[in-house]
């Protein structure tokens, strides 16, 4: 029994000396210390020999097992060690290593001219109003002075949703329902950010929904200097203080008299370029005097005020402002194009 024993440290020993990785440590842990291993077998037979021999067996048995185990556990320690000493070196962080750039996002042109002209004419004194994209032909329309069958709306061909409701082609509507909130109060200043649409085919310079600005101002006795000094400023603080205007008469069913509004060319100062084709002036917005039907659907008495009112494309100034040529980068959201306006 002892020789068994014996042969078996030996087995033991020699097949732990070839253990290369922790499974075939834990297999053989398994096959010689698991309750059906060849040691319990062994000592199962014990029961068979004499009194004296038994203390002596059991001494050689315990030997044996303790030094079986003892290899295993520093088998075992050197694994743990290598284990932990792998981890830490994959966990490690150089500190010293540049950090990695988190890609900045950045204000949507659009939005940056936006919020400048909202600067401008808040500084003004004008408050920031806003109105439904889904409007009624009455205020979109017909509240403007545009009654049904008009000649003058097909200047802007319209989405209909029903016969009364459609996508507001202008932020025109935006004055009707302020001047109807404020309930005949005065001073009426605002400008309407927003967006419109129009039954247009898309292309470099149209587009099928657009931003546009819109500026009221009723008090009394409102003029058409004041309408002209106000864009001046405008224009001067967005372009730079050598900017000058041009009133050309025009016509517009919601005002009366009616102006469009060009600007000296920010591209060659007024002396002639192709983005001006030669004129020296860009078209900038509509404007006028508001029509004295228009105050009057609204509840203003047109004997006791007066106003003023603009309009402009927030794509066109935009394109004017940036040099930008086509309309559709607006929509597209080619980062290539958007990152270039993260530092204007
Ligand atoms: N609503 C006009 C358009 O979309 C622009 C406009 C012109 C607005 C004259 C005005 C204005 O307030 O007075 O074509």
């Amino acid at each position: 029994m002892r020789d068994k024993l014996l042969a078996l440290k030996e087995e033991a020993l020699r097949e732990l000396g070839q253990v290369q990785t922790l499974p075939e440590l834990n297999d053989i842990r398994v096959k010689y210390m698991g309750k059906k291993g060849p040691l319990t077998e062994i000592l199962r037979g014990m029961g068979a020999l004499s009194a004296e021999e038994r203390p002596i067996i059991g001494q050689v048995a315990n030997d044996v097992r303790a030094a079986i185990e003892e290899v295993i556990n520093s088998k075992q320690a050197r694994f743990d060690k290598a284990e932990t000493e792998a981890r830490l070196a994959a966990e490690t962080i150089d500190v010293t290593l540049p950090g990695r750039p988190a890609p900045q996002g950045a204000v949507h042109p659009l939005s940056k001219v936006i919020q400048e002209i909202e600067d401008i004419f808040v500084g003004m004194g004008y408050t920031v109003e806003e109105g439904p994209e889904v409007e009624q032909d009455y205020y979109n329309f017909e509240a403007l002075n545009l009654p049904k069958n008009h000649p003058a709306r097909d200047m802007q061909d319209s989405f209909y949703i029903t016969d009364e409701v459609l996508m507001r082609t202008h932020t025109s509507p935006v004055q009707v329902r302020t001047m109807q909130r404020l309930k005949g109060g005065v001073p009426v200043k605002i400008i309407c950010p927003g967006k419109v649409y129009r039954r247009d085919d898309d292309d470099a310079t149209h587009s099928h929904q657009f931003t546009q600005i819109e500026g009221l101002v009723v008090d009394k006795h409102i003029r058409m200097s004041d309408l002209k000094g106000t864009l001046l400023q405008f224009v001067q603080e967005m372009f730079g203080k050598q900017t000058r205007i041009r009133m050309r008469p025009s016509f517009f069913p919601f005002t009366e008299p009616s102006a469009e509004v060009d600007v000296t060319c920010m591209m060659c100062s007024g002396s002639g370029c192709r983005v001006c084709k030669q004129t020296g002036w860009l078209e900038i917005l509509g404007s006028g005097m508001v029509h004295p039907r228009v105050l009057e659907m609204a509840g203003y008495d047109p004997q006791e005020y007066s106003g003023f009112a603009f309009g402009m494309g927030v794509e066109r100034i935009a394109m004017l402002k940036y040099g930008i040529d086509d309309i559709r980068h607006f929509y597209t959201n080619d980062l290539r194009f958007l990152k270039q306006f993260v530092h204007v």
